[in-house]
């Protein structure tokens, strides 16, 4: 892949080279996701979430409202797509589903059940991102940016079955209160996922 050295990255707008690596959540269960598929990066952002994927061999599709982020990321695996997900336009990725979808630090409401059920019938959500208790450590403090005790629990329910699921304060990496989830479609046993070693 052809992701520029990491002095350029930092030129590029990420200022603090830490920020790129994956999360740890993503990172655990990225071993579920089928090997080879294609995975949706919502919100992507700079792209660590991009960049990690590409580089386990995994197809990627970006979206976000602004793609300035991910400049300094190409890749004929990696799709971009610039799209405003709260404009009420409706999803704009229609009936498509994918290996994965992964979330982090991104939370509109109004889109999740699209986002749930861009998952494939066997495929995986991992999503984390700020909870309530947040208020107490900083940014996001505001209520539409939180979520609520046990909600990614419930908007999953439906559709997905839970395989793992947290909600609690993290200093990583930096003082926080999260909640995430890693889900899979019903086309998909429990019993057929193994568990990361911790
Ligand atoms: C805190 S960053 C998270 C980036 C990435 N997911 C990560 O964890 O590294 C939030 C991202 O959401 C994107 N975003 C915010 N509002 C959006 C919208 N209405 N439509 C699409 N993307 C949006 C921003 O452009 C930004 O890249």
């Amino acid at each position: 892949m052809s992701y520029e050295p990491e002095d350029e990255l930092f030129a590029a707008g990420a200022r603090d080279l830490h920020a790129m690596e994956p999360s740890r959540w993503v990172a655990r269960f990225t071993h579920l996701v089928r090997p080879g598929g294609c995975v949706l990066d919502v919100a992507a952002g700079r792209g660590r979430h991009s960049r990690w994927f590409l580089d386990c061999e995994y197809s990627v599709l970006a979206i976000d409202r602004d793609l300035s982020g991910l400049r300094w990321l190409s890749e004929p695996r990696l799709e971009k797509r610039e799209a405003d997900l709260e404009d009420g336009e409706g999803w704009p990725l229609g009936e498509r589903t994918f290996d994965a979808v992964v979330v982090t630090n991104y939370l509109w409401r109004g889109i999740f059940d699209d986002i749930v059920s861009a998952v494939r019938h066997d495929g995986v959500l991992l999503y984390e991102t700020f909870a309530e208790g947040n208020e107490r450590y900083g940014r996001p403090r505001r209520p539409e940016f939180l979520l609520q005790p046990g909600e990614l629990l419930a908007r999953v329910a439906p559709r997905l079955e839970v395989v793992a699921y947290e909600h609690g304060y993290s200093d990583y990496p930096s003082p926080r209160v999260v909640q995430r989830i890693c889900a899979i479609g019903r086309g998909r046993r429990l019993s057929q996922c193994p568990l990361a070693a911790r």
